[in-house]
């Protein structure tokens, strides 16, 4: 089919109804030309599909689906392989129900703890967001379904979350906020990207040319659909000119109609309309072409891989005195309304409609252990109930060991609104004080898709992060807690002590008028680790029930350069005596330069299976961009030269192999020169100072201060290392104000010749 051709067959007035939706889910048929529709649906932790009385709110049912890990879980277990089954099973889920786009991943930045949405977006860090959405999106791609990564772009507030601008700088943009975005789209091309609700720099993202145009299509080469987050639509026309194809769910025809006034008017043009035509039926018929009703969706065994992937996303966050694994044979008390029915998901659009949940009691009866149950408290009260504790703690100490499921109940955090704070309620700060006083071998397991504050994190041997962990996460933690699985999860995100230590704390929701990102590039360990400062577990961190060494990092070049790749590779071994899942974490240490930089940077990360007693190698591909910062000056990426460091190992805080590489710098912008270049710049540039070295050679000579006359006061007012200083940082000009002898005309005629040798 020419899509092309089919355009030019529609009227004005259809082209401007084909660009939004016929109803909450599906684009718009165009019968007289026989153009279906299709339809769209949320995710992207299962499919919640919904019939026509749909909302984006999660408050009408969808059909029943097999809820998976949330994306908070997924990418702490650092298997792109884990997000690509995911995305397998729910393209075959889309296959099987006719729906021709998953809305999702969701990528953006996890800026501060509080977001709502924190547990449906994968990380802190663009290099890890970016790797497991593009796994996702393969797999989901794989099966003839197309995703929509969202929200492009910004999105990390859901405070004032339709009208808020992000207010971020260029190099902050590129570095943190975009790259997770580029990442997918250049390696996956997604079938369609979501602007978010959000203004960028006081544009809506709806209709934002330079993100949706410049940046997303003429440099990333994305080929699909824009498609606007539901509701996302302010100015239309400025949209569709700005490369904002479909308007989701409508307007009722309200926008239509100023498209074909626009027109008419001369206001927007015939291209532009008829290229957002072209994007939404290309579209449409690669869906259709792909739809295939006897597709097959076993349930039963996608809630098996929910169990398995869960399993593997746990973060083991401590385990003193070995109190985990549990022994199958030891009498445990599970403790908290958690055990029985569990926290494993988010509330808003990703909601579920789960076909089966096992609770951790229910998995644990079910293999024969010995568990006695204490409900502890109510997900639904802040308050503790006395004999709810007392209860509790009698469990606990009739057991040999007790576990206490906690976490944050669903109206804790949700699409919609941010946390105020990050504490876990106090109902349950009190149980688990109680409980651990009453039998110290306690453990607690954490259902939450955001950090929490551990107030008691002294007195508890063993805490196990999991996330929500989606319908199978009991199975998933009865495995991991009695040790049939080696939990090797690891933090994609910092745990800071308390929500103030977050560097977006002082700034955190904005204004009225927008949100500053004024903690720049510093986002999540890229501060904690430059400020020096402590935190409750950092990012990159998880344990296991084994132990691993990485040692020998070996790299092919001492030294690169532009267009060079550098192989890094690492030894890791199991030391201890169980198999296990190793993470291997990369960071490059930025070499220090005038750049002000985070101190070093995820750039490489894999998960490997070892046996008690093996080694492995492991390696990985460092090109340009792992040294390149955004420079704004020039617009592109540059790399400061010098040596920076290499390092490998289980956690941002633990990188025990290093090795150091020489780092030839970007090929230097020219520089202007005027009166106003300081001493200090002109002497490190030898251009310029074979034209201008003998002038400031001789003001140097006949300012400096020894054997000068004078006082001892005075002489002491000066010393060697200030009037050295004084030098360093003197403007051209500074040679008129201190006496130097040279005439303006001089230093004009100097300061054109070197100008002017520059631009040829
Ligand atoms: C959310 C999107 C979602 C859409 C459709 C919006 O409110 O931000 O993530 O895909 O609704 O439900």
């Amino acid at each position: 089919m020419n899509i092309r051709d089919l355009v030019s067959e529609l009227t004005l007035t259809e082209k401007a109804g084909l660009l939004s939706g016929g109803d909450f889910w599906h684009t718009k048929a165009v019968e007289r030309l026989g153009i279906p529709a299709i339809m769209m649906s949320d995710g992207p932790h299962g499919l919640r599909k919904q019939d026509d009385k749909g909302d984006h709110l999660g408050v009408n049912d969808s059909i029943r689906a097999v809820c998976f890990p949330a994306a908070c879980a997924t990418a702490a277990s650092f298997d792109r392989s884990a997000a690509k089954r995911i995305g397998e099973a729910l393209g075959d889920a889309c296959r099987h129900e006719k729906v021709g786009v998953i809305l999702g991943p969701a990528v953006n930045i996890k800026r501060s703890p509080l977001c709502g949405r924190n547990f449906e977006y994968y990380s802190e860090d663009p290099f890890l967001a970016g790797r497991m959405a593009a796994s996702f999106i393969d797999g989901v791609q794989s099966r003839g379904v197309g995703t929509s990564i969202k929200h492009f772009a910004a999105n990390s507030q859901e405070h004032r979350r339709m009208s808020s601008s992000s207010n971020v700088d260029e190099r902050t943009l590129r570095e943190i906020y975009l790259p997770a975005f580029e990442y997918a789209v250049r390696e996956t091309q997604p079938w369609t990207v979501m602007c978010s609700y959000n203004r960028l720099n006081g544009v809506f993202a709806s209709e934002n040319r330079k993100l949706l145009t410049e940046i997303l299509r003429n440099e990333w080469g994305f080929l699909g659909l824009v498609v606007s987050d539901w509701g996302a639509v302010s100015d239309r026309v400025a949209g569709v000119a700005a490369g904002m194809d479909l308007e989701m769910p409508s307007s009722d025809g309200i926008n239509d109609r100023k498209i074909v006034r626009a027109v008419e008017s001369g206001a927007l043009s015939m291209e532009d309309v008829d290229r957002a035509c072209e994007r939404v039926l290309n579209l449409v018929y690669r869906a259709v072409r792909n739809e295939d009703s006897g597709a097959a969706w076993d349930m039963e065994a996608q809630h098996a891989l929910a169990a398995e992937t869960a399993a593997d996303c746990m973060v083991l966050l401590k385990n003193e005195k070995s109190v985990l694994p549990l022994s199958k044979s030891a009498k445990v008390a599970f403790i908290g309304e958690f055990a029985e029915k569990p926290r494993y998901q988010g509330g808003g659009s990703s909601h579920i409609n789960s076909f089966k949940v096992t609770g951790a009691l229910e998995a644990a009866r079910e293999s024969g252990l010995d568990v006695i149950f204490a409900k502890g408290y109510s997900a639904a009260d802040d308050e503790a109930k006395e004999e709810e504790i007392a209860e509790a703690v009698a469990a606990a100490e009739s057991a040999d060991i007790a576990v206490v499921f906690a976490g944050l109940p669903d109206s804790y955090e949700s699409e919609g609104y941010d946390r105020t704070h990050m504490r876990l309620p106090e109902c349950q700060n009190r149980l688990i004080r109680a409980v651990v006083r009453a039998n110290p071998a306690t453990v607690v397991v954490l259902h939450n898709g955001s950090p929490v504050e551990m107030p008691w994190i002294d007195e508890v041997p063993a805490v196990l992060e999991a996330y929500l962990g989606g319908q199978a996460v009991g199975e998933a933690e009865v495995r991991v807690l009695y040790g049939d699985v080696n939990p090797s999860g690891h933090l994609a995100e910092t745990f800071p002590k308390k929500v103030s230590d977050n560097p977006s704390w002082l700034f955190y929701g904005g204004e009225p008028s927008g949100t500053d990102y004024r903690e720049g590039v510093f986002v999540g360990y890229r501060y904690y680790d430059k400020k020096e400062m402590d935190v409750l577990f950092p990012f990159g961190h998880g344990l296991s029930y084994t132990e691993f060494r990485f040692d020998g990092l070996s790299l092919s070049e001492s030294r690169v350069g532009e267009g060079d790749t550098l192989e890094a590779a690492v030894t890791v071994t199991n030391t201890g005596s169980r198999a296990g899942k190793a993470v291997v974490q990369l960071y490059v240490e930025n070499a220090s330069s005038e750049i002000i930089r985070p101190l070093r940077e995820l750039k490489g990360f894999e998960k490997i299976l070892l046996q008690p007693g093996e080694s492995r190698e492991v390696t990985f591909s460092l090109d340009r961009r792992a040294f390149a910062y955004w420079d704004t000056e020039t617009g592109g990426w540059s790399v400061p030269g010098g040596t920076y460091r290499i390092l490998a190992g289980g956690s941002s805080r633990d990188l025990p192999a290093a090795a150091s590489v020489g780092v030839e710098p970007s090929a230097a912008r020219p520089v202007k020169y005027d009166i106003n270049s300081i001493f200090m710049d002109i002497m490190k540039d030898p251009r310029a100072m074979e034209i201008l070295g003998p002038v400031l050679r001789r003001h140097e000579e006949d300012n400096t201060i020894s054997g000068r006359e004078g006082s001892e006061a005075a002489q002491s007012a000066v010393s060697e290392d200030m009037a050295e200083a004084m030098m360093r940082y003197m403007p051209l000009r500074g040679i008129f104000s201190f006496g130097g002898g040279v005439p303006e005309e001089e230093i004009e005629r100097l300061l054109l010749l070197l100008n002017s040798r520059d631009e040829n």
